[in-house]
């Protein structure tokens, strides 16, 4: 309960110092309380009562102070920073991941620093030095760049998703063998037999490379040629633009795509319907990822959706795991869905999905 006659002196008191430069004892002096009960209320340690802690935030708000951060990282040897790498918040997936990363590392009290490593393995590996000099307390990598030597050497609590770093580091990811199955069957399913797999060469995530494998598995089920045309991660709109109008030039009897992720998907789309296909009539597309903004600004696109906000959380409490010495699984797969949209022909049933988490 708060007393609302000590907090209002303290209000008034207080302001008599805030032109002067701050220190504990000014707080401890305006609540009235000892400069160690001042840090124990900042460091939440010990037995506290409300009282006391309101009091002494009171006091820190009348004053405007703001704890020594230095101070504190020097006396617990922790900086409660976490990092976070990833190619690009640019692309709705990871900047969608990345929203709920962060959320999920505010909610256990953390400090988050984001950086983009554009897919420049230079930038990853500076940005990387950059963030062991800050004493991150951990790290989450999302990057694809080839691998990297310092991770090889890294001794800091590190969770990876959908990228396979070291063998002791966890792995998040979703079910990609699963997805592309279930893209690849559902366009089977509706009639196509011409269909071709975009697919986006990403050397260091073995994870990811598991949908162009249950492509081709599914696809020799069904005796049906199994035909991709890959693009590098990293390539520029204008050549991906170029690959995929060669793609319609060399195969015009294509009457399914499965794009390995919504943007391509979404491009595809459009040069399609440029060049006068009707979809799904004459030609059926299904995507990968199911971000929001995606879902959002091409709703007819039928896609395998990520669970994103499912992978964030589970990457952070992983990552808080290991910081507090706790067994982590080194890899953890968790299910995805199909999304049906008009982009593919209609089937009757609206979704279908994996259930299971896996973990090894
Ligand atoms: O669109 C980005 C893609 O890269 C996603 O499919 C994600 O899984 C990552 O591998």
């Amino acid at each position: 309960m708060i007393n609302h006659v000590i907090i209002k002196k303290i209000l008034h008191k207080g302001r008599n110092l805030i032109m002067k430069k701050l220190k504990l004892e000014d707080v401890a002096a305006l609540a009235g309380v000892s400069k160690t009960t001042v840090s124990r209320v900042i460091n939440r340690r010990g037995s506290l009562s409300q009282k006391t802690i309101d009091k002494v935030e009171a006091a820190m708000a009348q004053l405007n102070y703001h704890p020594n951060v230095i101070a504190q990282q020097l006396h617990t040897q922790r900086t409660n920073l976490i990092g976070i790498l990833v190619p690009s918040v640019a692309n709705p997936f990871f900047g969608e991941l990345t929203m709920y990363l962060e959320d999920a590392l505010f909610q256990r009290g953390y400090k988050v620093l984001i950086s983009d490593a554009l897919n420049q393995t230079a930038k990853e590996e500076r940005y990387l030095s950059q963030l062991m000099g800050h004493q991150v307390d951990g790290l989450i990598i999302a990057t694809h760049n080839n691998k990297l030597e310092e991770y090889q050497h890294a001794n800091l609590p590190i969770v990876a998703i959908d990228r396979f770093l070291r063998a002791d580091i966890p792995v998040v990811a979703s079910d990609n063998y699963a997805g592309a199955k279930l893209a690849t069957e559902a366009l089977i399913q509706r009639g196509c037999q011409h269909i071709i797999h975009t697919y986006t060469t990403n050397p260091s995530n073995w994870h990811d490379n598991q949908r162009e494998k249950a492509f081709q598995a599914v696809m020799a089920d069904h005796h049906l040629p199994a035909i991709t045309y890959t693009t590098a991660f990293d390539c520029p709109p204008a050549e991906r633009t170029a690959r995929f109008e060669r793609l319609f030039d060399e195969h015009p009897a294509v009457d399914g795509i499965f794009a390995s992720n919504d943007l391509d998907a979404a491009r595809l789309l459009s040069l399609a319907r440029a060049r006068g296909y009707r979809v799904p009539a004459d030609l059926q597309i299904i995507g990968y990822d199911g971000a929001q903004a995606t879902q959002e600004l091409v709703p007819e696109l039928a896609t395998i959706i990520q669970p994103i906000e499912q992978m964030a959380t589970y990457a952070v409490k992983l990552l808080a795991d290991r910081m507090a010495g706790e067994f982590t699984p080194t890899s953890t797969v968790l299910p995805v869905n199909l999304k049906t949209g008009q982009t593919l022909k209609t089937l009757g049933s609206s979704s279908t999905g994996t259930d299971e988490l896996l973990e090894e």
